[in-house]
């Protein structure tokens, strides 16, 4: 094989390869199997032994350029959960320091052989430029203003278990939306699934141009909170501001901060989301983010089954079925059969122990 054509095989190689960059990438049926394998994941969790042997001799890095405390423990969680190898990079104490370029990294991480790279990095695109340059899968964990598709899929999962379809349900996201890939990600998914989004701002926390996203806009959240199934509330990212865009975050606060008096105002069973970390105080009051209705935590529980869900559909034995419905079926199968063989194997170290 002459070079070119080693280049040409290894770009096919790696245009074969999947990845999750953006929920954009994702059709309804593709959204919709992520969240009926993630009820697969969510019974495993439940289990005894939560874990199945799945990615057994697979290998994951985590590659986390940007602080995270909820995606970056849950996606080793759920790689730990599906047997597979994790390994963690640390920018700070990496040879980045020393001035080696991220696509060495990369290349450097990749001779060690690995199967998955879940990257977070400040800049939009840099997961997809990542992509171009591995051939492993790799995964989003957030991307600058630009995506946060696991985030995506986490919040729809956690909604439709407390809302069931989200056809038709009204959903507000409030806050900073110019700086939030949380935003683009969420507007994409809870539309794909039917839902109504309304984005609650001040004009200087919105993009500058909205006409390609199909949502309405208000400026009055008391108007709006009364109408809504969701009221999903957004961080205000201090660290992405770089003009003041708001007077200040008492001001921020008394027009767009849920309180406890805005709270009451929700319908019966409409539910508060946010995507962490929160400033109580500041978008959400502290007894607000503590109430019954506030479904923050569990967000967080249903991020490990779904991102194992995303793991296991990138990384598995492949789909051999006809319908989405038939494949989350066989993943629950199959599943089901493997906890079957760690238990056997616990059972069996048990009796060696004796
Ligand atoms: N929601 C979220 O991405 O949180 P972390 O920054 O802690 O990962």
């Amino acid at each position: 094989m002459n070079s070119l054509n080693a280049h040409e095989a290894r770009d096919k190689d790696r245009s074969q390869r999947a990845h999750l960059l953006s929920i954009a990438d994702l059709d309804r049926d593709e959204i919709e199997e992520l969240l009926r394998v993630t009820d697969t994941f969510v019974e495993v969790g439940r289990r005894p032994i939560p874990k199945v042997p799945a990615l057994r001799g697979r290998t994951v890095v985590m590659l986390f350029f940007e602080d995270s405390t909820r995606t970056r423990l849950s996606f080793e969680t759920a790689a730990k959960r599906l047997s597979a190898d994790t390994m963690s990079f640390s920018v700070s104490s990496s040879s980045l320091n020393k001035g080696e370029s991220v696509r060495d990294t990369i290349e450097t991480i990749e001779a060690m052989g690995i199967d998955a790279v879940v990257v977070r990095h400040k800049s939009s695109g840099v997961p997809a430029q990542i992509a171009r340059w591995t051939s492993a899968s790799v995964i989003n964990a957030g991307d600058g203003w630009h995506q946060h598709p696991t985030q995506a899929l986490l919040d729809a999962y956690t909604a439709r278990s407390h809302l069931g379809s989200l056809e038709g349900r009204r959903i507000a996201l409030v806050g900073d939306i110019k700086h939030s890939r949380v935003a683009r990600s969420n507007i994409e998914i809870f539309t794909a699934l039917g839902a109504q989004v309304t984005l609650v701002a001040p004009r200087t926390l919105l993009p500058a141009s909205l006409s390609a996203w199909p949502v309405q806009v208000s400026q009055d959240l008391d108007a709006v909170l009364p109408t809504v199934d969701v009221c999903y509330l957004l961080r205000m990212q201090q660290e992405r501001m770089t003009e003041a865009l708001v007077p200040s975050l008492r001001e921020y606060t008394a027009t767009y901060g849920l309180t406890s008096a805005r709270a009451d105002r929700m319908k019966d069973g409409a539910i508060i989301m946010h995507p962490g970390p929160m400033n109580r105080g500041v978008e959400i009051a502290s007894e607000v983010a503590d109430r019954p209705s506030a479904v923050i935590t569990e967000q967080v529980a249903n991020g490990v089954a779904v991102r194992s869900a995303v793991l296991f559909t990138l990384l598995g034995a492949g789909r051999q079925q006809s319908s989405s419905a038939a494949y989350a079926a066989n993943v629950s199968n199959e599943l089901s059969v493997q906890t079957d063989s760690v238990l056997a194997e616990e059972l069996a170290h048990a009796e060696e122990a004796t």
